[in-house]
């Protein structure tokens, strides 16, 4: 199965949510055999969630889902600015995006703080996009695969030693990676086909060292296109993507998603 996940930032208006939403819905009903997800701005998560309940979905094809771009580590309390797991769960969100390349760079995220926000989602039964990738220099540097395997690290610890533990994350409600190097991420350049196929493979050896199965859903992620898609849905162990900007067009998007299914 192949995911096209959007993620909307912080973009679109009330109105433009509403109607990107509903065009996204009712191209998706058309589908079978993609899984397409979308992440909204949280004042828009209600509105998006009516629209797609709303949507006539006929049997065989699935609805779109709910996820949100954040997500507080602790259930309850005084956080300031802060959502519970179990409030986007009590809204209708199925997964939320968690470490994100953007959070990392201007928030202070750091990969323990994306595993205890992980640990929380998986614990309310939300599924997670977990978001790893290097960044230029360290890609220059030649470090790339030491930056994905601390930010794997970081997972495995916090979600081992719990009854969600990585095993058990992959299976239900699911864990999904998204790799998406920094400096491809809203630049209209994605990676390279090769870059692509050595970042994807070198997540799915780490999993296979940590002797755990099966190994989970790889995205890629970073400036996809309709005019590249369907390249990159070529390459070994990618298993859909994680889009920004071409989300917010709701014709892209839906194209992206006959993409997945027609792969
Ligand atoms: P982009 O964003 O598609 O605009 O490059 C991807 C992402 O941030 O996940």
């Amino acid at each position: 199965m192949e995911y096209v996940v959007g993620n909307w930032k912080m973009n679109l208006s009330h109105a433009a949510a509403v109607q990107v939403a509903r065009a996204v819905s009712a191209s998706s009903a058309k589908l079978t055999g993609a899984e397409v997800w979308i992440a909204p701005p949280f004042p828009y998560l209600s509105i998006v969630a009516e629209e797609l309940s709303r949507a006539s979905v006929p049997g065989g094809a699935a609805r779109p889902r709910l996820g949100a771009q954040h997500v507080h580590y602790e259930p309850e309390g005084a956080f300031t600015g802060e959502v519970a797991a179990s409030q986007l769960k009590d809204i209708g969100c199925d997964f939320v995006i968690v470490g994100h390349s953007e959070r990392r760079q201007f928030f202070g995220e750091t990969s323990a703080l994306a595993a205890r926000r992980t640990l929380a989602a998986l614990s309310h039964g939300l599924s997670v996009i977990f978001c790893i990738g290097e960044s230029l220099s360290e890609r220059q540097e030649g470090r790339t695969n030491q930056v994905l395997d601390a930010q794997l690290e970081a997972l495995a610890q916090t979600l081992n030693g719990n009854p969600t533990c990585l095993d058990g994350a992959v299976r239900s409600p699911a864990l999904l990676i998204a790799y998406e190097p920094v400096w491809a991420i809203g630049t209209g350049q994605s990676a390279s086909l090769t870059d692509i196929k050595e970042g994807h493979a070198h997540i799915a050896a780490w999993w296979k060292k940590q002797g755990v199965a099966p190994l989970p859903p790889i995205l890629y992620g970073g400036s996809v296109s309709p005019d590249n898609f369907a390249e990159i849905l070529k390459v070994p162990l990618v298993s859909g993507a994680l889009v920004g900007k071409a989300s917010l067009d709701a014709e892209k998007f839906s194209h992206l998603a006959r993409l997945a299914v027609t792969k």
